[in-house]
């Protein structure tokens, strides 16, 4: 409950950069981290971490501390992250910038992403800036990409682009059915390299 009125604030503060009312589901959580399995030489970095909706079941999958990166641009977020999970790499930061703050970091190789990016809301140059910074890591290979698009932003044309970009590179993404214990439902999009 709590969660959800911090994750309600931020939203007030900067709706366009959150871009959703309340926190994902556990079932969009448990979808968005299947077959995702970390570890200190291919590790996860998430983006956009909120207030840890997803986190709360990625840290079970996480072996260590060296296993795990992530990245929130609201500070007042990224404080309460950092108490309640103590253990866990977050960086108060912009993913335009994840390049050098997981050079920063001194991690290991990243072998997934999982992108809670809000590309339909966000301005087009930083939504663009943001997954040339994911291509860095995917055209490594040996990386997994994982994102949601909520049902009825699927045809914006930011959500098309999005898709587009990784088509164009890795080809049609594997979409998940559309998980409707979610407000609102949303869709999993994954590529590999
Ligand atoms: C839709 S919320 C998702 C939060 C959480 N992962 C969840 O699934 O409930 C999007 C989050 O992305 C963060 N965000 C927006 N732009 C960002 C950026 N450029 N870099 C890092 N985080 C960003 C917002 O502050 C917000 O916490």
């Amino acid at each position: 409950m709590k969660e959800n009125l911090q994750f309600f604030q931020a939203f007030l503060k900067n709706p366009l950069k959150v871009g959703a009312i309340t926190p994902s589901s556990p079932e969009l959580a448990v979808k968005m981290l299947e077959g995702i399995t970390p570890n200190e030489n291919n590790i996860v970095i998430e983006l956009g971490v909120g207030t840890g909706a997803i986190t709360k079941f990625l840290q079970q999958k996480i072996p260590n501390n060296e296993s795990y990166l992530g990245i929130e641009l609201d500070e007042n977020l990224v404080k309460t992250l950092k108490m309640r999970y103590a253990a866990l790499k977050i960086v108060c930061g912009s993913a335009c910038e994840m390049v050098s703050i997981h050079e920063n970091s001194g991690l290991g190789k990243v072998g997934a992403i999982i992108c809670c990016i809000p590309f339909v809301s966000l301005p087009n140059e930083v939504g663009e800036q943001i997954l040339l910074q994911i291509d860095k890591f995917m055209e490594k290979g040996g990386c997994t990409f994982r994102t949601f698009q909520y049902a009825h932003g699927y045809y914006m044309p930011s959500a098309i682009k999005l898709r587009e970009f990784m088509r164009n590179r890795y080809g049609i993404s594997k979409r998940s059915a559309l998980i409707v214990k979610n407000v609102p439902p949303a869709y999993t999009l994954t590529w590999e390299n």
